[in-house]
């Protein structure tokens, strides 16, 4: 496997089923990032693949009742963690400002933020799908010592929907955040998310301006994943 495939879980799999997705997975002995329900971290901790956190909280400890700091999910191991991801902007009204707060935390507790970005359906038919990332990426990184840091390009419309971009609209917007995200950081890796599959990952894998992707429905079945990372 030479390029990334990170797992989004989303809220979903029982205690029992998380037991035995992390068995499925380590005896595959591959190095994908996983990103259970923060309540799973701990358990699925693993000197095989690599744990990566749905989302945190940028304050590192006080009195915030349910949240989980960027802080105390690097204590337990956690060395990545999804930011901005579109149900966050959209489901739980995370602005621009919660996701610039949340890399400078993930930053400081030397956790690599997967920075999500992507446009509506009603931006991309406006024509300013772009111009949206474009923001999405410079309020996220401006002012900040970037040391690294992955960039998921998901279209809102396109996750969970089995609908994907053509590979040229992809490769169109991979080149674009690679020559955005040049001004912060060299080579910034950039990963496809939204209804990736074991029917069209091969097609994805294959475009040069992609370095990996972000897996959400397809990735509940461990043998599934493993599948499919023989494309990458
Ligand atoms: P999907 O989700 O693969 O189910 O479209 C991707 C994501 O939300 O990261």
């Amino acid at each position: 496997m030479n390029k990334i495939i990170a797992a989004n879980l989303k809220m979903n799999l029982s205690y029992d089923e998380i037991k035995e997705y992390k068995k499925v997975i380590e005896n595959s002995n591959i190095n994908f990032i996983i990103a259970p329900s923060n309540i799973y971290l701990s358990e699925m901790n693993s000197n095989i693949y690599s744990l990566c956190a749905q989302n945190g909280y940028y304050k590192d400890d006080g009195a915030y009742t349910g949240e989980v700091s960027f802080k105390q999910l690097s204590n337990i191991g956690v060395k990545y963690s999804l930011i901005g991801h579109s149900e966050r902007r959209h489901i739980f009204n995370e602005t621009l400002e919660d996701v610039s707060n949340k890399i400078t935390s993930c930053i400081e507790n030397n956790i690599m933020p997967i920075l999500c970005v992507g446009e509506t359906k009603d931006e991309r038919d406006n024509g300013i799908a772009f111009d949206v990332v474009t923001n999405q990426i410079d309020t996220a990184l401006s002012n900040k010592n970037i040391k690294d840091i992955i960039i998921a390009y998901e279209p809102v419309w396109s996750i969970g929907t089995g609908v994907i971009p053509t590979m040229n609209d992809i490769s169109l917007m991979h080149n674009h955040i690679k020559t955005i995200t040049s001004k912060y950081k060299d080579d910034v890796k950039v990963l496809y998310g939204g209804s990736v599959k074991l029917d069209n990952i091969e097609d994805i894998s294959k475009l040069d301006s992609v370095d990996g992707v972000l897996v959400g429905g397809a990735s509940l079945d461990p043998n599934n994943l493993i599948e499919m990372s023989k494309y990458m």
